[in-house]
């Protein structure tokens, strides 16, 4: 309890106790939030500043102290999974097959062939986020990074009319950024650092995370460099999610191979880019009409089986039967 006070307590840079000249050095190098010096690289940050590495090594330690980023015993994180934020899907069905619906802390991942509903999907989150907490939301805005250039704010519109929403204000809670490229698009979420907590944003929606780096690494000799600098991308956006509690959501365009006999029908092109990251990965699949059918693949602690939801055009619902 007192513990927790004093992290309340300490939330701010300027509460770390460093000189005047520090601060607006850090401050100058791009390091304004706690957040950002807990996650800094030490000598990174001793190069910027100016600072010896033990200097550095000592802000960032105090840093993390002050956010409680420190040891935890099994029951301290046994009730963290158990507090864990959840945004519903729209679709009952989807919520109970992703354990009450898409977590924070956590990057879930939407994978499917074209049309199989991961835009879709993105705008209802977006959406829902806004939502109070009893009725599936987490009371907070999202920020859609758009890479293909296929957000609709007439979908939006549409959806929260759908839910009785000021179309409006749900717009006005929906921060969008087209991402440009690679380098662009994980420029926007170091930026977002500063965003999230300035903003309440509860949710981070990357859609597609996968196009910019397929378009630029083409092929297999470019596969390794490909997948370093992926893997740097998924490292910021799962240390997004766990240091703000925020939802990140991301999609990935799979085709299907109908020549393929073997193994998995579908399969993420340019191989299963995000299987080694930790998080949830949700499979969609057309079924008929505006059926689709969602699998999570992968995860121990949810329960198998398959979800079948439609796409509306208020957005995504439960079948009605
Ligand atoms: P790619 O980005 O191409 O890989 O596809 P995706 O998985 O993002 O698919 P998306 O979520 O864009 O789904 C497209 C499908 O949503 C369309 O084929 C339509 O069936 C459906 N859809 C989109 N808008 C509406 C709408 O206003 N009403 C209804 N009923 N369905 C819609
Ligand atoms: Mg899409």
């Amino acid at each position: 309890m007192e513990e927790a006070e004093t992290e309340k307590r300490v939330k701010s840079l300027e509460d770390l106790g460093l000189s005047p000249s520090l601060l607006r050095k850090l401050s100058e190098a791009g390091y304004k939030t706690l957040e950002a010096l807990a996650v800094a690289n030490v000598s990174e940050l001793a190069s910027v500043v100016g600072i010896p590495t033990p200097t550095a090594q000592r802000i960032v330690n105090k840093a993390r102290e002050a956010l409680g980023l420190r040891f935890k015993t099994a029951l301290e994180l046994k009730r963290e999974r158990m507090n864990l934020g959840r945004i519903t899907t729209g679709s009952r069905r989807l919520d109970e097959l992703l354990g009450g619906g898409v977590e924070t802390k956590t990057i879930t991942e939407f994978f499917g062939e074209f049309g199989s509903g991961k835009t879709n999907i993105c705008h209802q989150l977006s959406v829902n986020v806004q939502l109070p907490k009893e009725k599936g939301g987490l009371e907070g805005k999202a920020l859609y990074i758009d890479t293909e250039g296929t957000f609709r704010w007439e979908r939006i519109e549409a959806m929260a009319r759908g839910l009785g929403l000021d179309p409006d204000k749900v717009m006005e809670n929906i921060i969008w950024a087209r991402a440009l490229s690679t380098d662009h698009q994980m420029a926007i979420v170091k930026e977002a650092m500063e965003l999230i907590p300035k903003e309440n944003i509860k949710l981070v929606v990357v859609d597609s995370v996968m196009s910019h780096f397929r378009a630029e690494y083409p092929g297999r000799e470019n596969l390794a460099t490909r997948q370093q600098k992926l893997n740097r991308h998924l490292h910021q956006l799962a240390r997004i999610a766990d240091i703000y509690d925020v939802a990140v959501v991301v999609t990935n365009q799979v085709m299907a191979k109908p020549d393929v006999f073997y193994g998995d029908p579908t399969q993420a092109v340019g191989g299963h880019v995000l299987a080694h990251a930790p998080g949830v990965r949700v499979q969609l699949r057309k079924g008929r009409g505006n059926r689709r059918i969602a699998r999570v693949v992968d995860a121990p602690h949810l329960p198998e089986g398959e979800a079948v939801f439609v796409i509306t055009d208020v957005g995504i619902r439960d079948i009605e039967e």
